[in-house]
Formats: C-alpha cells, structure tokens, sequence
C-alpha cells in the first residue's frame, strides 16, 4: 500500500478484445485476462447487447422468494453445460461466496439426509491450496502469504500434500510414483471419514498456488475415493471454469462429476459479479420438507441471481456455442505450447506448466537443484513491471508467473505476449 502510494498507478479506462487502454491512452495486452475473469476480450457486441437489453427491461430484482427470467434461462443451460448429473443451482455472487455456499450446503445436507452418519462437520483439502478470501474460504484454503494472519478466525480442517510434481513432497516422479501422494489421502479419508463433510478441491489445476496442475487420473481417483469414503467432493471451478483448461470444465477431462461445483469469473465473461453452486438432485432434496421442518438453505445475498448478470451470462454461453470456442482452443492452446518451448532455455525458468490456456513459468535460483528464489527479492513483479513497460499486463504468484489470455486472444497476440515476456525475464537476469 505504502509504494501503491508513492508510485503512479496505472489507471485503466478502455478496452477491446485483448487489450486495456489506460487513462495517457497507453495500450497493454490483458495477460491476465483481467484476473481470470474474461473470455472473449473486452467490448464483445454480444455481451455489450444483452446487457444493454436486459437494462432495459430491469436491473435487479431480489430473489428472495422470487425468480427472474435470465436467472432461469441461465440455470438451464448451466445444467446443460455442467458435468452430466449436476442438476440443481444456487446463484451468488462472487468465487468465495460460491465455495462458502457449497461448504455450508455438504455440512447441512449430511445433518438432513444423513443424520445418522453422524456430525460430518469438517472439510480435507489439498496444502497451496485457494478457494476465495472469506472466512470459510479462507479455512479449506492454504497459502500463508495470505492466510496466515487470519488462523485465529478460522475453523479447523483436514488438508493433505498437493500434487506439485516439481517439488514433489515424497520426492518421486511422475509416472513411475503412481501417484503416491494419494496414498496418505486414502489413509486420511479411511481413518476420518465420519467426520468428512466433503473434500475441496480446485480440480486439475491449483490456480493461486502458481498453477500446480495435477498428473492424469489424479482427479478421478479422488472421485473415487470419496464415494467409497461417503464424503462430498466439491469442486471449485472458479478459475478452471467456461474453457480455462481446453474443455468447459476441468473435471470433463476426466468424466468427473462432482456433488458440487462452484463457479464464477468467467461466468459472465468477465462482465459482472455473479457465481453459481451446483449440485444433485441428491442433495436439492435433502433440503425439501414440512414448514416446521426448517430445511430450508438459509444463504441469501442482496444481489443472488441479479438479472443483468444473468442475462450477460447466458449471452456469454451463446458465444460458446456460436463461436465454437472450445474447438477453436485446440490450435490456440498447441500454438501456446510451441511459443513456451524456447522458455525453457532461460536460466531463470525452472518449470514451465500449461494446462489449455491456463500457464504458469516457476523462477528458480538454481535450475538443477530447483533452489527458489525468496519473495524478498520480488523477481515476479520485476518481470511484471518490465513486461508492463513492454505492453503486456501480468500480475505474478511470488516467484512464479501466470500467463492467462483471454479464449479469444489471436495468434499474433500470443506471439506478441510470449515475445514480451521472453524479453522481460531476459532483460531482468541481466540485471540480477
Ligand atoms: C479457485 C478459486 N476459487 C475461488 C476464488 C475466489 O473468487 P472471487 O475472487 O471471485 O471471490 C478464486 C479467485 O482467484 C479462485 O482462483
């Protein structure tokens, strides 16, 4: 806050497509698809339309006890899109709420459905990892820059090592492990089970944590183990989410279905603050009874189910299915892949991970031996701010770096990205 102060801040004013317009009409690249929010860049006549429709008609109604056109449309084609059996949808308003949403919804199910399994009271989740800045976000959430302060709020949790091949907790590699770090999961689900409300995860990618992306299998078998341990498993698809990793969702890579699933940013495109929790028609019913009964899911925001998210959200859907964006990732996600090869010569880059459109580069000390390079040196927002001075937007993860374009950024402006960004690591070891 203190340099925020004293530095010029950059002041954003306009965009289109791929690229921000600040207020001395300087233009940058939006390498971070404006914090993992947009899809199919800034200014789409589509989405620009349907919220100047909806504007006309209204801008919000509560939905508390009432529904709006766009809310329904929209939870219908979620469905539809949504891994097979996800049937039911809970409208927030943000990625936290989102996860706080699903949290509060595993342990009330299991008190209504299940009331003789016992109290099913706590959550597993994996170390590093993310799932939004409230509290209960924050409890199944693991990543002490941001959340060590905070502990003395928080309740507490079961959490297990994540899947981070690079630095491999058990020291093995990858495939010849097997997948080893699911063994101390197993024995955690097998011995806690009772008290298991549900295990969170960020399927196929840790996004916050630097893009720790899991081996194959790995997410299914965690499926799996949760059904034969009776424990919800709850994905939070707020960063993988709407195309990030190739396919709508990451758990569709490996015919995953979770019993929950939050979702966010580029719900609406990146245009405004809606999320969504879905789930079962299972556990929709454990919520169903008599007045007196009180089942009811007491969770309700001022903004839950605003319409002119939701009528933006729907026409963000239609640009899918009319643009056929999942299709036209493949050559743009091979493209990426070719342009992240020559990376792999800098001395800085120890790890280079990319999972669709979603990349992350690990700058290390040291490239044999891994050696991080401390957060007191700041080396990622070096290499942002001289990428910034070269036109590409970046924010860093510590020492690590995300690259996360728009779905509908062009070939050349993956040229020109990569380009920008080669040259800002470059240009920064020099300096060291
Ligand atoms: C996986 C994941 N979950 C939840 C969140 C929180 O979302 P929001 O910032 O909209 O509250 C984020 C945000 O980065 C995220 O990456």
């Amino acid at each position: 806050m203190q340099e925020w102060q004293q530095d010029t801040p950059l002041i954003i004013e306009r965009g289109k497509g791929a690229t921000l317009i600040d207020t001395e009409g300087k233009k940058y690249l939006d390498g971070t698809s404006s914090i993992w929010v947009n899809l199919h860049g800034h200014r789409h006549p589509t989405l620009d339309r349907a919220l100047k429709r909806q504007l006309d008609k209204i801008a919000h109604s509560t939905f508390l006890g009432l529904s709006n056109p766009p809310a329904i449309q929209l939870a219908r084609e979620l469905i539809r899109i949504a891994p097979k059996g996800l049937k039911r949808v809970f409208y927030s308003d943000n990625g936290s709420t989102a996860v706080e949403v699903a949290l509060k919804m595993a342990v009330q199910y299991w008190q209504q459905r299940h009331p003789e399994a016992g109290p099913k009271n706590t959550f597993l989740h994996l170390k590093l990892a993310y799932h939004g800045d409230t509290i209960g976000a924050i409890s199944v959430g693991n990543i002490e820059l941001f959340h060590a302060r905070f502990k003395p709020l928080l309740f507490p949790t079961l959490d297990a090592e994540p899947p981070y091949c690079y630095r491999c907790p058990l020291k093995l590699t990858y495939p010849s492990c097997r997948i080893a770090c699911l063994d101390p999961i197993e024995q955690l689900l097998k011995t806690r089970h009772r008290e298991i409300a549900g295990f969170v995860i960020e399927p196929l990618v840790q996004a916050a944590a630097g893009m720790i992306m899991s081996p194959p299998g790995y997410l299914k078998r965690i499926r799996d183990l949760c059904t034969k341990y009776d424990v919800l498993l709850i994905a939070d698809e707020v960063a993988t989410g709407f195309g990030r990793t190739g396919k709508m969702f990451a758990c569709q890579h490996e015919g995953v279905t979770p019993d929950l699933i939050a979702i966010s940013k580029g719900l609406t495109g990146g245009y405004m603050p809606l999320a969504a929790t879905l789930t079962t028609e299972e556990i929709y019913n454990a919520f169903l009874g008599k007045y007196e009964e009180f089942k009811t899911f007491f969770h309700g925001h001022s903004y839950t189910g605003n319409p002119l998210g939701c009528a933006v959200a729907l026409a963000n859907l239609d640009i899918f299915r009319k643009e056929k964006t999942i299709a036209g990732l493949r050559p743009k996600i091979a493209l990426l892949k070719r342009l992240l090869k020559p990376f792999a010569d800098l001395p800085l880059v120890g790890d280079i991970r990319q999972r669709g459109m979603m990349v992350s580069l690990e700058l290390v000390r040291n490239k044999t031996t891994r050696e991080a390079i401390p957060l007191q040196a700041r080396i990622g927002h070096r290499v942002t701010m001289e990428a910034r001075r070269l036109g590409l937007l970046l924010r860093p993860l510590g020492s690590i770096l995300v690259l996360m374009p728009p779905l509908s950024v062009t070939p050349q402006e993956l040229q020109r990205m990569t380009g920008i960004l080669h040259q800002a690591i470059t240009r920064v070891h020099a300096d060291l």
